[in-house]
């Protein structure tokens, strides 16, 4: 052989060598990487369907046209064809908003990263770290402009608060309301009606409309001291989280669901929430299946009695927790509720648990100015804004 470095050493070197690169993987690559990763993330699928969906979820709001972005550390010199994977992720663009000293609400850009992954033969190597830490740094220049520069990168351990945060991704507020499936599905309160895909266009607007009104008092309220920082809430961010669900309904149960949130009240005083049926466990393993409530929006805080955003609320949770039983999943949970719809869960009188988590699902962000992380306020940190 001529060195004394065996070979295996040269496929698979040290996480720090400088043979390693963090590159974007080929289309031939990328069921590789997927057929890696279905024991973990697709059991409720075979891996066939794992596979189109993984290849679906390119093709849908916010990931469609290069908004996704796939990741893979290998071995900068060799072949394409034979290179190892060492570890692989993926990013999805964003649009967001931010806060500036002057109190300014502007739109930049915002990576999620999700689907961090190493193949167990070479777990514990070191080589998710040097992922992380290279993408950290790469993300900051990735798909921003002149006008809509990157501001900050998000993504959602599954493994504690630790890993991340060593890697710049700070953690921020991971806590839920869970309420259980509804026992029968019970009569619907007057006024309240259901939301299907066309009612979600206006909604957003005006949930993207008070958001950055929101963000802009919150500035002027601390004189600009603080980063208010928020991913939009927007019509094809919801689309990204329904489209993925309608693939995993169908291939479940053979359907796709009509009822996507509920609202109750007239226009102007509105409270409504939007969700989607996560599966994991598939129809065996039903602690695996989720009804996430993704956004919840009260339009008219001020102008709208208590008595009425409470009884408009009773009737929302009801519908999701008759929905919940309705399409298997184990609970209903709805992510770091503000105070105002803390105090209407409270009032609502249905029976609910409040959970903080420490290990799974932690919303964690790197943000990219010169502020330490912790002058930065993640507003709206609900389930909408995860991947
Ligand atoms: C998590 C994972 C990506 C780590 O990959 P890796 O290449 O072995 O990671 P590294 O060798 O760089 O670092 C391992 C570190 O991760 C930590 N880690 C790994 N799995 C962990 C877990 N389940 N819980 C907490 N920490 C964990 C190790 O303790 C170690 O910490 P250290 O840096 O303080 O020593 C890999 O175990 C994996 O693919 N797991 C299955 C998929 C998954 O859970 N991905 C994370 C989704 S958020």
């Amino acid at each position: 052989m001529g060195s004394n470095t065996p070979s295996s050493d040269l496929s698979h070197p040290e996480s720090t060598s400088p043979l390693i690169t963090l590159t974007n993987p080929t289309p031939a690559e990328l069921p590789k990487i997927f057929t890696l990763s279905h024991p973990k993330w697709g059991p409720a699928l075979t891996l066939q369907d794992y596979l189109d969906r993984e290849a679906y979820l390119t093709t849908v709001p916010l990931s469609k046209n290069g908004g996704i972005t796939h990741w893979l550390l290998t071995l900068a010199a060799a072949p394409e064809s034979e290179r190892p994977i060492l570890a692989s992720c993926e990013s999805i663009k964003k649009r967001a908003f931010y806060t500036t000293p002057t109190g300014e609400v502007r739109e930049g850009v915002a990576h999620g990263v999700a689907s961090v992954f190493t193949d167990p033969k070479y777990r514990g190597k070191g080589y998710a770290s040097r992922m992380m830490s290279d993408l950290g740094k790469r993300l900051k220049d990735w798909q921003g402009g002149e006008e809509k520069k990157v501001v900050f990168s998000v993504l959602y351990s599954d493994i504690g608060k630790g890993f991340y945060a060593k890697h710049g991704w700070a953690p921020f507020q991971s806590s839920h309301v869970a309420w259980t499936p509804a026992e029968s599905s019970g009569e619907r309160a007057k006024g309240v009606k259901t939301i299907g895909y066309h009612e979600l266009a206006e909604l957003c607007a005006v949930d993207e409309r008070l958001l950055k009104e929101r963000l802009a008092k919150l500035a002027k309220a601390d004189g600009g001291r603080k980063r208010h920082v928020s991913l939009a809430p927007e019509l094809d961010q919801l689309l990204w989280h329904m489209m993925r669900e309608d693939f995993m309904t169908k291939h479940i149960f053979g359907k796709t669901p009509d009822v996507r949130g509920a609202v109750w009240g007239e226009k102007g005083k509105r409270v409504w929430a939007v969700w989607t049926r996560g599966y994991y466990g598939g129809l065996e393993k039903t602690e695996g299946n989720t009804l996430h409530v993704l956004r919840v929006v009260v339009e008219d805080e001020e102008h709208t009695s208590e008595d009425d955003l409470v009884e408009g609320f009773k009737a929302i949770v009801t519908i999701a927790r008759a929905e919940a039983k309705e399409w298997r999943s184990h609970d209903v949970q709805m992510w770091n509720p503000t105070s105002t719809v803390r105090k209407l869960v409270e009032k609502s009188g249905v029976e609910y648990e409040f959970v903080e988590r420490d290990k799974e699902s932690i919303a964690s962000l790197m943000w990219y100015g010169e502020e330490p992380a912790e002058d930065v306020d993640w507003v709206a940190n609900e389930k909408y804004a995860w991947c």
